[in-house]
């Protein structure tokens, strides 16, 4: 049997034909023995040697153990389906379906190995963002819990500064009766330091009010709502919750990047939009774009603002490796991901080309920047139609 060629496919239409007709078929004779495959299989297992004439066993071991029943289902022409198998094949282990068709011209049989994976991930996909929803409840029921002891601090200390004002008439009176200088306190707290840490104390609490607050806005999934947002704080607010991404944290050092940041010098015009939306956007290309630097020495992302009379146009770029031009039209097709199960659902650019086609009728599009790296580009217009 003359071993058909591999398929003339260059690798993302093979790579998109792989994912959407998974289906090895795999003929074998009475010892088992591979007679012929279909160019899906071939292309699978013939990559290094060509598998007509090994064992089924030496193609896939964990098929070992349903020997008996293979010669039996030759013997007695019976179909045999086999639960879910996980067969090691390419470079990992893939969930499949086997399905044996002993065929009617004598002891031969046709194997049929579907792949799940495809399958499994889109389940995965699914427990994910049911697990992001409760999250997100949890997230924002947790902004309120720590919301309000926050408040009793801020609260507290701008008593404590208010007490040791030298010129509120109670904290006079209740120093001369205790005979103590108020002037003398106070330059105490001066030469320690004292107020000074105080102040800090406030601004920080500040702070996390601040990233509570937006997190509460961003949690919740209200209805679109548009409205006059200033797209620098909404970069700036996506840039912070980058910085405090669980998973990025525990896989890599964000201190290391270098994040520039060419806006414009003049306030620019609010733009009517989902800040929302927008936030989610501007936080899945930052986060991108981090990714993408994962070895990469000197490391930098420039987000840039072009302020425009009709539009905003808004850039993440980074210095990374840059898309293989033959992925850049498959980056925003949902579940197309070039990274692990642990580090990326291949959703991020999906939802993003969507908020900004569909939403706000702009444009979010790729490219590789001549010097090298990735930069991804979104054009707002002013006045969605
Ligand atoms: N800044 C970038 N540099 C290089 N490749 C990128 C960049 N951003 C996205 N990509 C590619 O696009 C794919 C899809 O991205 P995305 O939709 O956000 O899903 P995910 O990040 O979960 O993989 C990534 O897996 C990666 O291959
Ligand atoms: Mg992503």
């Amino acid at each position: 049997m003359p071993h058909t060629p591999a398929p003339a496919f260059d690798k993302p239409h093979l790579d998109e034909f792989i994912n959407e007709l998974a289906v090895m078929l795999i003929w074998v004779d009475a010892e088992l023995r591979v007679t012929k495959l279909n160019i899906m299989a071939n292309h699978i297992l013939g990559c290094k040697q060509s598998p007509i004439g090994q064992s089924l066993f030496e193609l896939f071991p964990a098929l070992a153990d349903y020997r008996a029943s293979l010669v039996e289902t030759l013997l007695k022409q019976k179909k045999l389906s086999l639960s879910q198998q996980m067969l090691d094949y390419g470079d990992r282990t893939h969930p499949c379906y086997v399905t044996v068709y002993p065929l009617l011209s004598g002891p031969e049989a046709l194997i049929k190995i579907e792949d799940l994976s495809h399958q499994t991930l889109l389940d995965d996909m699914v427990i994910q963002s049911e697990k992001m929803v409760t999250i997100g409840g949890l997230a924002s029921g947790m902004a309120h819990e720590v919301k309000n002891p926050l408040g009793i601090i801020l609260q507290n200390i701008q008593n404590i500064l208010h007490r040791l004002d030298k010129t509120a008439e109670k904290n006079i009176v209740v120093a001369q009766e205790l005979k103590v200088s108020l002037d003398e306190i106070n330059r105490y707290l001066e030469a320690r330091n004292i107020l000074k840490f105080m102040d800090n104390i406030r601004i920080a609490i500040d702070r996390a009010l601040q990233i509570i607050a937006t997190m509460l806005n961003f949690g919740t999934q209200n209805p679109i709502h548009m409205k006059n947002e200033n797209v620098l704080e909404l970069i700036e607010n996506a840039l912070s919750f980058v910085e405090q991404d669980y998973d990025l944290l525990h896989s890599f050092d964000i201190s290391r990047v270098k994040v520039n940041r060419d806006f414009p010098i003049y306030p620019i015009p609010p733009i009517v939009c989902s800040g929302t939306q927008l936030t989610q956007v501007f936080f899945n290309l930052i986060k991108n774009a981090i990714q993408a630097l994962h070895h990469i020495p000197q490391s930098e992302i420039t987000l840039r603002v072009i302020d425009q009379p009709d539009a905003v146009i808004i850039s993440v770029s980074d210095n990374g490796q840059g898309i293989p031009p033959h992925l850049l039209t498959n980056l925003f097709k949902p579940f197309f991901t070039t990274k692990s199960r642990e580090q990326g659902t291949g959703l991020g650019l999906a939802v993003s080309h969507y908020i900004i086609s569909e939403n706000h009728h702009g444009t979010l599009t790729a490219d590789n920047l001549p010097e090298g790296g990735a930069c991804f580009t979104a054009v707002i217009p002013r006045h969605p139609c």
